[in-house]
């Protein structure tokens, strides 16, 4: 309890942090591609987050998106999985649409997941076990919407280029209609709160989905990759969520080898 008290507390603390930080000046660069946008509060706030948990907590572990962890290769002990801004093109272009994101585990096992709405206040938290929230309402629990009857979230931009037999174009046609709202922790915490029904990514990182993939989990929602198997703590994954009935729907199109072999290939290039 206390690892799940203090990080709800540290996650809203980072939240001022960003509110402060962004109303003066910060400089943005690119990563990956000119597209991949990186700021200053990015790096400060997973600093800020990095020194606080290790201050509290100094056998601590801490893998971060810009950078911190890019040694561990092991899931022993308590491992924080943190994404400080989750969604930055929105950060960057919007002011608004991102959150903080953390997954704690123990020994691989989830503990708690925590996504943090700071420009919205809303803190969606959840220990292994004792079921999910938004600040301090509880969440009901995932409800067996089928596919045609569903929102469903995806990244368009990795659908982009694809052949017109992949099966995300077959999913997507078959959904009631599709949103893309440009952060995975965004999306799981609408996914909990039953805004959309399934959420699909070619390819995440564990910072993007632990701690949403954890809330949900508590709601009864089911998240593996396309494959169906569990997702990865220490690499990229493809990410499927939803509920029960809707992960199955989805899944059976993810049947053909040469598909799957396809997609192994250009999005688990690690
Ligand atoms: C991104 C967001 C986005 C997802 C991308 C991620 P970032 O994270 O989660 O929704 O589609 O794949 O990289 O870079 O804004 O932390
Ligand atoms: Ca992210
Ligand atoms: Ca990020």
């Amino acid at each position: 309890m206390e690892i799940y008290n203090f990080g709800k507390e540290l996650i809203v603390e980072a939240g001022k942090f960003i509110e402060t930080r962004m109303t003066q000046e910060f400089k943005v660069d690119s990563k990956s591609n000119p597209n991949d946008l990186v700021t200053d509060v990015d790096k400060e706030t997973e600093q800020f987050l990095y020194t606080k948990i290790l201050e509290r907590f100094p056998e601590h572990r801490i893998i971060g998106e810009e950078g911190h962890g890019e040694n561990i290769n092991d899931t022993k002990g308590v491992i924080w999985i943190v994404d400080p801004i989750d969604g930055t093109l929105n950060f960057v272009h919007q002011g608004e649409n991102f959150a903080i994101s953390i997954g704690v585990f123990i020994d691989g096992t989830p503990y708690c997941g925590l996504v943090y709405d700071c420009m919205k206040q809303d803190l969606y938290h959840a220990k292994y076990g004792n079921g999910a929230f938004l600040n301090e309402q509880a969440l009901a629990p995932a409800e067996d919407v089928p596919l045609n009857q569903s929102l469903i979230a995806i990244n368009p931009k990795r659908i982009l280029g694809e052949a017109t037999r992949s099966p995300f174009f077959e999913i997507m046609a078959k959904s009631r209609s599709v949103r893309s709202y440009g952060s995975a922790a965004l999306e799981f915490a609408m996914l909990a709160r039953g805004q959309i029904s399934a959420l699909l990514f070619f390819k995440l990182y564990p910072w993007d989905y632990t701690g949403g993939a954890i809330i949900t989990g508590e709601l009864g929602y089911k998240t593996t990759d396309i494959y169906g198997e569990e997702l990865p703590l220490l690499s990229t994954t493809s990410v499927i969520s939803g509920n029960p009935k809707i992960h199955s729907e989805i899944l059976e199109h993810f049947t053909d080898d040469k598909i799957l072999h396809d997609f192994h290939d250009k999005f688990h290039d690690l």
